[in-house]
């Protein structure tokens, strides 16, 4: 391969397993020759301990020159400390659309044939960080406030981006998830504007279903063969992508992609487990699938076609399996079993 045809991409290893899965990740790609030239970078706690800053400017600077990213995941101080660095690299980036796929690989647990796509409006909401404490007496916490923000502009590029999703990959329905009924400005605008944009530009195209975020929590788990994409607001899209991880064996199986005009972020739906950290066992494959979806971000299709393939017949044909997923193969057993596989052809 000549350098012309290779793909700069920034590599986050992340904090507690990122590193690990990290690894895994790398030599799945590089068993299948993936034409990736990494620069890598630190950030989250990785950030703070290298150079006291959890987004470092040369981390941003890095993506800003590629383009695309493939992250670890990143700690976040809970009720204090630093801001989210995913939340900012969102921002900074202006990654509005966050793909989460879930889809069955382990057959035989307690749901099988699992195939849902979940987009979630990444940049709005109440995830936009204007909150405060109000001090009353010698309480400093007495009351605590927070705001939510949803545009018109926000709500019409995430739903077009939802419908293209569901148009382009043959999906028959997109669900609009919402609670208009009690936040009628916050989530109102979202469904009125989804409704819109549906009525004008893919009636013909592709169905539009509504359902209220409790409902569609409580149908997931019911029946969920029902849906097909759901598309919804930031909080909701981040409770119901780990409800939908859990339909197809938990977070170790559940990879997400950030996607905006000028970048694009790929990432395991987990966060850092620090319970499993340092120990080998965590389960490499939410960031392998992530991997598998940055190649088909740019156009390797066939690369990421293997990559699912191969997972599947470690997993299925080999019985090669974290304990996450019922077996006792460590992070480095599971990955050496599937880069025999990828380098089987
Ligand atoms: P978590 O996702 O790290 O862990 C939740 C549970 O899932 C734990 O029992 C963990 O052992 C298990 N788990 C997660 N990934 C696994 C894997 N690959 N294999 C096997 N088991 C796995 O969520 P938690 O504990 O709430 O968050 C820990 C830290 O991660 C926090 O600082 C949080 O802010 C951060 N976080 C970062 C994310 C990101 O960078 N995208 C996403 C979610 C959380």
């Amino acid at each position: 391969m000549n350098a012309a045809t290779r793909i700069p991409v920034t590599l986050i290893p992340g904090d507690g397993i990122g590193p690990e899965i990290t690894a895994a990740t790398l030599a799945a790609l590089e068993a299948l020759d993936a034409p990736f030239d990494w620069d890598r970078q630190t950030a989250g706690l990785g950030g703070v301990t290298a150079c006291g800053d959890p987004l470092p400017p040369a981390c941003i600077e890095s993506i800003r020159a590629t383009r695309l990213a493939l992250k670890g995941p990143l700690e976040t101080p809970i009720g204090g400390g630093y801001r989210s660095s995913n939340v900012r690299l969102r921002e900074e980036f202006k990654l509005y659309a966050n793909l989460r796929p879930g889809k069955t690989i382990v057959p035989g647990g307690r749901y099988d044939n699992i195939d849902l796509v979940l987009v979630r409006e990444n940049n709005e909401g109440l995830y936009m960080g204007y909150e405060h404490f109000i001090p009353i007496d010698d309480d400093p916490h007495a009351i605590g406030m927070s705001t939510g923000v949803n545009t018109r502009q926000g709500c019409r590029r995430i739903c077009r981006f939802a419908f293209d999703y569901a148009v382009k990959h043959g999906r028959k329905k997109v669900t609009v998830v919402h609670k208009a009924n009690i936040m009628k400005a916050l989530t109102g605008i979202f469904l009125e504007t989804a409704r819109q944009i549906h009525a004008a530009e893919y009636q013909d195209k592709v169905i539009m279903e509504e359902i209220i975020v409790d409902a569609c929590a409580m149908k997931l788990v019911m029946n969920p063969w029902q849906f097909d994409v759901l598309v919804t607001t930031n909080l909701f899209g981040d409770i119901l992508s780990d409800e939908i991880a859990g339909l197809v064996g938990g977070l170790g199986m559940a990879p997400g992609a950030n996607i905006g005009a000028d970048a694009a972020i790929f990432e395991a739906v987990h966060g850092s487990a620090p319970d499993l950290a340092g120990q080998g066992i965590a389960n490499p494959i939410a960031l392998m699938l992530a991997a598998a979806m940055l190649l088909d971000h740019v156009g390797l299709g066939d690369k990421a076609t293997r990559l699912r393939r191969d997972i599947d017949l470690t997993l299925n044909v080999d019985h090669v399996r974290t304990g996450d997923l019922g077996g006792n193969a460590s992070t480095q057993e599971f990955t050496a079993a599937l880069v025999a596989r990828l380098r089987a052809g």
